[in-house]
């Protein structure tokens, strides 16, 4: 048998925590920010650069990979780790969200829910037991359990029967996860909070999964619409009503800034296509805040990103070459500004784990929007 997976708590600072998450495939540093791999790559970056940035794992997408290559094929081709070159943690997501904001023709029961591909237009139908399945194929070592998660603003009462589905569906998922020999074979299941913008629906799916169990719990349902305070009054009143020594993820998020204030408010893994995102659209991050480098005050700036970066990408190229590469459109743009996001976002959690290791996170948080507030000049 492979070891369990496991979760050790090293050191806490206020409600902000520092973690080590061992899974078959390596151990992941928390708190975590996670790289968004949708299709089996994080785009326009080598697995081997996304590694040498400190990413412990990357996300996959049940919904993107079920639908092409098919999780079929990808098992018979020896599983995500190997198809990607990948040879460390994978966390996939169950597909429910993805089903709601790509798919066509959506129809949601009890039982699941059916949709049309936004590939090819395929007819297919997404039940909590399916998505564990394809997970299972995938190979992934943390998964995530089906769930319906709600656009807001929205009415409690829709609120509290998306919750409650998620509920049912925890529990389907958890008993084919089961069936399927997860735990065994040292592989997660995490369990979603759902209750939109509710504080006391988010205290009852908090409490409720965490009596169900799960390897580890996601909040998710957040950065859908509302304002960033509202997300982090959800997060005060959630996080304490989840079990303290197990992972917590908050899915889809986010910016630099929500990271660091859910940080604060005890959330230990994050995903965002944000980094990546934005480098393909001319936007960098850095320590300064961020810089569009599409904007014409860049073509004859001979600094680079940050010359005091250790990656190559903000240290060894001009803003106004990273400008020329923006507006021709070349695909070198891409690469480096991605390569430089992805490099910001990972030294921002190497240093929010140091400072919670020392006991100066509040410092640490401080200084981080110090920095952020004086804007790049
Ligand atoms: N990604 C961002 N938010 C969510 C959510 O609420 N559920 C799932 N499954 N994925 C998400």
């Amino acid at each position: 048998m492979t070891d369990r997976f496991a979760f050790r708590l090293l050191a806490r600072d206020g409600a902000a925590r520092r973690g080590e998450i061992r899974t078959p495939h390596g151990t992941v540093q928390t708190p975590a920010f996670m790289p968004v791999g949708t299709q089996g790559t994080v785009k326009a970056m080598y697995p081997e650069q996304v590694r040498a940035l400190g990413s412990d794992v990357v996300l996959g997408n049940t919904y993107h990979l079920m639908l092409r290559p098919t999780a079929e094929r990808v098992a018979r081709l020896g599983g995500l780790h190997k198809f990607m070159n990948w040879p460390h943690t994978i966390l996939t997501d169950s597909g429910g969200f993805q089903v709601m904001s790509l798919a066509q023709l959506r129809k949601l029961t009890e039982n699941g829910v059916t949709f049309q591909s936004h590939v090819d237009g395929s007819r297919h139908e997404m039940t909590p037991e399916r998505s564990v399945e394809i997970q299972q194929l995938l190979g992934s070592d943390i998964q995530m359990q089906l769930d319906e998660c709600i656009a807001l603003p929205a009415a409690r009462d829709d609120v509290e029967r998306a919750m409650r589905l998620s509920l049912r569906w925890a529990e389907r998922s958890r008993r084919k996860f089961e069936e399927m020999g997860g735990p065994e074979r040292g592989q997660a299941l995490y369990g979603i909070v759902q209750g939109g913008d509710v504080p006391d629906l988010r205290v009852i799916s908090a409490t409720e999964l965490g009596a169900m169990p799960f390897e580890g719990y996601s909040v998710g349902g957040l950065a859908v619409g509302e304002p960033q305070d509202v997300m982090l009054r959800m997060l005060e009143e959630t996080t304490p009503a989840m079990p303290e020594d197990k992972p917590r993820y908050l899915m889809g998020v986010g910016t630099p800034e929500d990271i660091l204030e859910s940080v604060a408010r005890g959330i230990d893994q994050f995903d965002c296509v944000m980094p990546t995102r934005a480098g393909r659209h001319g936007l960098a991050y850095t320590r300064f805040g961020k810089v569009n480098l599409k904007n014409a005050r860049h073509a004859e700036d001979h600094r680079p990103l940050d010359e005091e970066a250790e990656c190559p990408a903000a240290r060894d190229y001009s803003r106004a070459y990273l400008h020329h590469l923006v507006k021709a459109g070349e695909g070198l743009a891409a690469m480096l500004l991605t390569w430089n996001n992805l490099a910001y976002y990972q030294s921002l959690m190497k240093g929010i784990r140091e400072a919670i290791e020392a006991g100066r996170f509040e410092d640490f948080r401080n200084e981080t929007r110090e920095n952020w507030a004086r804007g790049d000049i």
